[in-house]
């Protein structure tokens, strides 16, 4: 077997079918080096450490005291940048402080956590994904950085780039899911989209991709929790997305909270500066996240919090974000000589460089009365609208009584009744301004209807309920010709710190559902949550299900014209939705066994040996409720054979362009028909199987997607060009390497159908 071994220059392999670099005056600006090295001779060593150090001056987003004295610190020079300042007035008053009082003029850098929508809000980083359309999410990362940076916030911790496989981890909803091909497309989607062709550009701000890495992994999904991550599996599922980031030109990176195989992220010199910086070359800042230095104490790696400083520091943390450790112990740690000045100054370089490729020394102040003038604006409202709607996912549309598809609903439907905690707004924290733009899914039902046609009943708290209420809701219900029931979590049940052991529906909201099916109505359950929840008996009883995730201030319109059939929904899962918690973690594209089960039947105890010494349960299912890339249509397609353009492919040829920026390696083509009556957008997907390879590999794997608009009836020919790069994989001898094996390929509606074509790849 011939396997050429590749330089870590060639992880590009597996980053997303968009990653390029976007932004040539950023921070890969080599121009820009000759002001950073004169900025940092005229520096003194307390300048310096001040330049990486990082405090909350506004809403803490971790635990932790804040400071008093953040004035008198900028005028010393003890401050690089501020997170969570969001009046543009704060923001000028400290900026005047450290341009015009500070000594050396440095101006402050302002970041906060621009994750999806800065005042407009488009739907929930999952809920993007879902559109499959890295386009969209560059649109809408741009239209996010053009509002916080009207505020006179330049840095965003976004995009989190973080695959997730287990939905008990409540961070599962701020990133794209648990696909590392989609992962990276969206994590360079977000990246240009921030920092725009010009990272100085008055409206770019600079993207910060987190939580570097394996924060996703966390044991038993809870938040913050140890994590043991192969190398094989880091190199090829959780590094990627980084890769595609910092490919895309990310000014930053956040170093995360888990410790990795024994040693903390914020503390881990193989993936901060063997990886990172030696392998991918990146010449941006590394920031820690939310007190992660100091928190190595806790962690047991360091002894006191200068050990921690030390320690995060010579790891390669940029920036302390919060902890003061490097405030407090770095220049002690200079003196003592644990620390060379050099490395300082090394670190101090990656933060002057994103300030000067920001523009920030020329334009450090932002004009206060400009800034709410670009919120809401018409054309992110409408963006807003576009990507709630692509992030909806019908995960289930029976037949009712007359035979038809419960979804669409008719305009002529006489009574409609909305039920449930989640029918109303989640109206908490909303501006004047926001609340007047918000639609609400009652009044945009009720504009379609009438008003007097639409009965509103919550029924039950999310959390709480009475017999009565329940009883009351199936009153109201039996008054509609059909129920939307809208069930689910609250915004804050996932997210930071919001892991659950349980994914069932919150408080007495089953018992809603269960009495609302029972009186016979046809009924639409709308789900809104941060993650799939596990719910057998809705997918067994209800007719219709969609999952909303958050769809954000488009809510109302964009579910009222999809439930109506205005639009057809086209978002499909990017994580596997499981039956049960005990599959967690769940992800399709798992490695097989030994022993692959196959699609075993529960119902019947195993006739053999053969059937029982399986990797199985007893007691569930392997697959998921619904796989990784599903999602339902009002109309339906039809998927041709997988055809390639070649049957033999030839390794040696392969290592040998995995490089350049190669010609596709091979065409793989089918034919996708819209056999339905309705016009629809179909995401069509390839995905590959490798067999006969050193290492083990995953049963499928995405390596393309696209969205495809069908009229009824149309039929198109959708073409992948596959690079070199589609069938490298972390060999055995912990390279990125192409080897002989034998191809499956699947052009897909989702991950677990579609026609298979197979090729060689030879030596
Ligand atoms: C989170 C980060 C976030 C930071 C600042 C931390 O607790 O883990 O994702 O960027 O706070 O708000």
């Amino acid at each position: 077997m011939i396997s050429l071994l590749l330089s870590g220059a060639l992880l590009r392999a597996q980053a997303g079918p968009t990653a390029s670099t976007a932004n040539g005056a950023g921070i890969a600006d080599t121009s820009l080096d000759p002001r950073v090295e004169s900025i940092l001779r005229s520096m003194t060593l307390d300048e310096k450490v001040g330049q990486l150090v990082q405090y909350s001056a506004g809403q803490a987003t971790g635990p932790g005291t804040g400071r008093s004295d953040y004035k008198e610190m900028i005028v010393r020079g003890e401050v690089g940048s501020f997170l969570n300042v969001v009046d543009p007035r704060q923001i000028n008053e400290y900026q005047h402080l450290a341009m015009e009082k500070s000594r050396l003029h440095i101006p402050l850098l302002f970041g906060l956590d621009v994750v999806h929508g800065f005042k407009t809000e488009f739907p929930m980083p999952l809920g993007l994904a879902s559109t499959w359309n890295p386009a969209l999410v560059e649109k809408v990362s741009r239209a996010a950085a053009a509002e916080a940076s009207a505020s006179g916030i330049r840095w965003t911790f976004s995009p989190m780039v973080d695959i997730a496989r287990d939905a008990r981890w409540g961070r599962i909803a701020e990133g794209a899911g648990e696909d590392p091909f989609l992962g990276s497309a969206m994590a360079a989607a977000y990246v240009r989209g921030y920092q725009g062709v010009r990272l100085d550009a008055a409206d770019s701000i600079a993207a910060c991709a987190k939580h570097y890495v394996g924060y996703g992994a966390a044991e038993g999904g809870r938040d913050y929790n140890t994590t043991e991550i192969s190398e094989h599996t880091l190199r090829q599922f959780y590094l990627p997305p980084f890769h595609a980031a910092v490919e895309a030109g990310t000014a930053s990176l956040m170093s995360a909270f888990n410790s990795l195989d024994g040693v903390p992220a914020s503390a881990n010199p193989f993936t901060l500066k063997q990886v990172l910086r030696k392998e991918w070359g990146f010449r941006g800042l590394v920031v820690s996240d939310w007190e992660s230095v100091g928190e190595l104490e806790p962690h047991g790696i360091a002894a006191s919090k200068e050990v921690a400083a030390r320690k995060g520091f010579l790891a390669g943390v940029d920036m302390d974000m919060v902890s003061s450790v490097y405030h407090d112990h770095l220049h002690h740690l200079v003196d003592s000589g644990s620390v060379k000045l050099a490395e300082v100054d090394e670190a101090v370089r990656h933060v002057l460089r994103v300030k000067l490729a920001l523009g920030l020394f020329e334009h450090p102040f932002v004009d206060e009365s400009a800034a709410e003038r670009d919120w809401f604006s018409p054309a992110s409202m409408e963006l807003a609208e576009t990507a709630a709607e692509q992030s909806l996912v019908l995960l289930k549309n029976e037949n009712g009584a007359d035979g038809k598809p419960l979804l669409p609903l008719s305009n002529n439907i006489q009574n409609l009744a909305l039920i449930g905690p989640l029918a109303e707004e989640l109206a908490h924290s909303q501006s004047e301004k926001e609340q007047s733009l918000r639609v609400s899914l009652a009044s945009a039902i009720g504009q379609r209807i009438g008003a007097d046609h639409l009965f509103r009943f919550k029924g039950v708290g999310l959390l709480d309920g009475t017999d009565e209420q329940i009883a009351e809701a199936v009153a109201v219900a039996m008054k509609a010709d059909v129920v939307i029931v809208a069930l689910g979590e609250s915004p804050d049940m996932s997210g930071e710190a919001a892991s659950r052991a349980h994914l069932d529906l919150p408080g007495r909201q089953q018992d809603l559902l269960e009495a609302i099916v029972k009186t016979g109505k046809p009924v639409v359950l709308v789900l809104f949550s941060g993650r799939p929840l596990t719910l057998p008996w809705a997918f067994g009883h209800v007719p219709a299900v969609i999952a909303a995730w958050f769809p954000g201030i488009a809510t109302g319109p964009a579910l009222a014209r999809t439930l109506f059939g205005e639009v057809n929904p086209s978002g499909k899962l990017v994580v596997s939705w499981p039956r049960s918690v005990g599959q967690e973690p769940l992800y399709y594209n798992a490695l097989n066994t030994g022993r692959p089960a196959g699609n075993v039947d529960l119902s019947h105890p195993p006739a053999n040996a053969d059937d029982k010494y399986l990797s199985r349960y007893i007691d569930e299912d392997n697959s998921p409720q619904f796989p990784f890339g599903y999602g339902g249509s009002y109309t339906s397609f039809s998927y041709g054979i997988t055809t390639t353009t070649q049957k033999e492919l030839s390794a040696r040829i392969l290592n040998g362009n995995l490089g350049a920026t190669a010609e596709a390696a091979v065409r793989v083509q089918s034919k996708i028909k819209n056999t339905g009556a309705r016009p629809a957008e179909e995401v069509v997907q390839l995905y590959i199987q490798l067999r006969g390879t050193s290492t083990a590999q995953p049963v499928r794997a995405l390596k393309g997607f696209r969205r495809v608009a069908l009229a009824p009836g149309e039929s198109k020919t959708v073409e992948f060009d596959l690079p070199p790069q589609a069938f490298a994989i972390w060999n055995d001898r912990n390279a990125f390497a192409v080897e002989p094996a034998s191809v499956t390929l699947w052009i897909a509606p989702d991950s677990a159908h579609g026609s298979a074509a197979e090729i060689e790849i030879v030596p």
